[in-house]
């Protein structure tokens, strides 16, 4: 298929996980892709792993300023947006007692100041009928201990879904959110645990999800591009949760 033929799509965090299998899936389907990120030998790999003529481009996406930053980098290449994938975003887990207010801001910087003014940002740049997808979580809908401001983070970003979607329909573009249960990315090892409990987490997790094993990138990467498609010009606002049964059975 090559539904995203003549396209642009900017997926932030796109070197590594689930971004890095949308921006390939992406590519794979015609699109010309960009991808941010932090971690610029991270970068320069995931884009040759693309190939189609990634551009990568670093960029925190916990920043406002880079967030005006990285609009004013697209223009300067005329470059003009078709879909957007917000899927850049840390997972920092503690007890409630514990948190501290760093994990608090970097959590909030990244998962929802900065995706939020990146949105505002490149709104100029955004093609009508432009499709903005954000990665959730279905964090946002249990109440999984220790996971106490990521959740509260994810369900921010479903809330902007519907308010935003009725701020820039009018301007042809929609918002809806994806969001993964478990995946299998380099995600885990990011999430300040120690080993023994990382491997017991994973492991409760694991017997938690009805199919029975994590799902994969590519699993979420096909969701995102269907809310990226024309084919879903008529879901708005919504959120397509994917996630092995986890949260519904
Ligand atoms: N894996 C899961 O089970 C799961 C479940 C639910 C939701 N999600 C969501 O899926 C999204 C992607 O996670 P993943 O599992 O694919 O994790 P991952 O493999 O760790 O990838 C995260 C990506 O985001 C980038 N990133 C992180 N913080 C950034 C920042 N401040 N600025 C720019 N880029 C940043 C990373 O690059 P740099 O570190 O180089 O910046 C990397 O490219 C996240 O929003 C996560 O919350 C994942």
């Amino acid at each position: 298929m090559t539904r995203f033929a003549n396209q642009t799509v900017l997926v932030t965090g796109g070197s590594s996980g689930i971004g890095l299998a949308a921006a390939k899936a992406y590519a794979n389907e015609g699109a010309r892709v960009v991808i941010t990120g932090r971690d610029e030998q991270a970068l320069a790999r995931a884009q040759a792993d693309i190939g189609h003529g990634a551009i990568a481009l670093r960029n925190d996406a916990g920043s406002v300023e880079e967030a005006q930053r990285l609009a004013t980098a697209l223009q300067d290449r005329d470059i003009q947006l078709d879909a957007i994938f917000i899927n850049a975003g840390v997972a920092k887990f503690a007890p409630f007692a514990d948190v501290p207010e760093s994990l608090w801001d970097d959590t909030f910087n990244a998962n929802v100041k900065g995706p939020y003014f990146q949105i505002q940002a490149l709104t100029p740049l955004l093609r009508a009928g432009a499709a903005i997808v954000i990665n959730g979580s279905i964090n946002a809908h249990t109440g999984m201990p220790n996971s106490s401001v990521y959740a509260a983070s994810k369900a921010a970003l479903i809330s902007l879904a519907k308010t935003l979607s009725a701020e820039l329909l009018p301007r042809g573009a929609r918002v809806n959110v994806v969001s993964p249960g478990p995946i299998t990315t380099p995600l885990y090892g990011k999430l300040g645990l120690d080993s023994a409990t990382l491997e017991a987490t994973a492991a409760a997790i694991q017997g938690q999800i009805p199919v029975g094993r994590f799902g994969t990138p590519e699993e979420l990467a096909s969701t995102v591009l269907h809310l990226s498609a024309k084919e879903s010009a008529f879901i708005v606002g919504s959120e397509i949760i994917v996630d092995g049964g986890m949260s519904n059975l």
